[in-house]
């Protein structure tokens, strides 16, 4: 029997994680155990997609919560230890590129436990932004590196990642949104958000580089300010941009803008699923959007995900008010995309869990 450990910690861990762990469930020489870091903690970032996305209770909650990069990396590091110490892993599946993704990595890559990377090589070439840090060490530790697209095999290559370890198997969130899209489309949001159909855009703003320094966050209020003249903006505002909100004295009283607290994952999908337009600073809502066909307005200067731009509907138009705003009319005349890339089929997950039966011989 082999032992493999999963590690979720933050909102976008929990949709990578579930159709893996439901891949490998039929596998009867595989025990499989879920660790959460509790990176996230309040029940609308972290509880509610455990039981949307039905994922099994965590065996492990680490309770790190909140702290400094080196302080919350470092609880997550002491306490992973402890775990790998009592579970005497075969493999350690990390996902996505949180503080909590390089923390297990670090620990399992020193106890000499193999380390499997879910969305390994993905690149912004932008390291003021930690998640990049957190991506490049991650891939450095991995026996084995489970791409999204081309382009990160490409990137991984570059950096001296033996070919062997690296798989193309396509994007794992996919899976995730295609199974629960069904019910996401019968409109449970509708009811207490009073938009229509089609007829309004989704805001989500939580990149420090974004909504810490005043004068970014003032210059894409402006701009949505200005579209939420036209077009009702649907912002479910994240904890630290609430936080960021009240500090700042920020005026959010703008035309239709409609401020919500976090949604779950499958009333959020609903919201995003029925929109005209996302505007976002998320990596993850790139791809839900390229997914779902519905053009997205990325609020950062660069992205680590550029097969949104090539292949789906996304344009990376950074934080000023003008570029913004010339984006929104380029999405409005234009409208969606139903192309989506190659192997972003629902069936990522299957993939993975074969590769990582091969590399247990199991
Ligand atoms: C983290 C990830 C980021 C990811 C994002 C998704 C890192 C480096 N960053 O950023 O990649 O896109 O999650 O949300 O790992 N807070 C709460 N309740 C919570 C969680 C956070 O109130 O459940 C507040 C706290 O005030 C905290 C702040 O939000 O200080 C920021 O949380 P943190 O986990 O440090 O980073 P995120 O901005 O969420």
């Amino acid at each position: 029997m082999k032992t493999i450990v999963h590690v979720v910690g933050a909102r976008p861990n929990y949709m990578k994680i579930a159709p893996l762990m439901e891949a490998l469930r039929p596998s009867p020489a595989c025990r499989q155990v879920l660790v959460n870091t509790g990176q996230h903690y309040d029940d609308m970032m972290a509880g509610t997609f455990v039981r949307d996305l039905a994922l099994p209770t965590p065996d492990h909650d680490l309770g790190v919560g909140s702290a400094s990069h080196a302080v919350q990396t470092a609880r997550v590091m002491i306490e992973f230890e402890k775990v790998c110490a009592a579970e005497q892993p075969d493999l350690v599946v990390v996902v996505g590129d949180v503080n909590s993704t390089l923390a297990a990595s670090l620990v399992a890559a020193k106890l000499l436990i193999p380390v499997a990377h879910v969305e390994a090589g993905l690149r912004s070439r932008d390291r003021t932004m930690p998640e990049e840090i957190n991506r490049m060490v991650t891939d450095q530790l991995s026996d084995l590196l489970l791409t999204p697209s081309a382009d990160a095999n490409e990137n991984l290559r570059a950096e001296g990642v033996p070919p062997a370890k690296i798989h193309l198997v396509g994007n794992i969130m996919i899976d995730s949104l295609l199974r629960h899209l069904p019910l996401a489309r019968l409109d449970r949001v509708s009811d207490r958000i009073p938009v229509e159909a089609g007829g309004y855009a989704v805001l989500t703003l939580h990149r420090p580089s974004n909504v810490d320094n005043v004068d970014v966050f003032g210059r894409i209020l402006k701009a949505i300010s200005i579209i939420a003249e036209g077009l009702p903006v649907v912002f479910p505002v994240h904890p630290r941009t609430r936080r960021r909100i009240c500090e700042l004295g920020l005026d959010m009283a703008r035309g239709q803008l409609i401020l919500t607290e976090p949604l779950g994952y499958v009333d959020f999908l609903s919201l995003t699923s029925h929109a005209r337009l996302v505007l976002t600073d998320s990596g993850g809502l790139q791809e839900e959007s390229t997914a779902l066909g519905i053009p997205c307005l990325t609020l950062r200067e660069n992205t680590e995900r550029p097969i949104t731009v090539s292949h789906g509907t996304n344009q990376v138009v950074g934080s000023d008010t003008d570029a913004i705003l010339a984006g929104f009319r380029r999405a409005m005349s234009s409208g969606g995309s139903a192309a989506r890339p190659d192997l972003w089929d629902g069936r990522t997950a299957e993939r993975i869990a074969n590769v990582l039966c091969r590399f247990l011989s199991i």
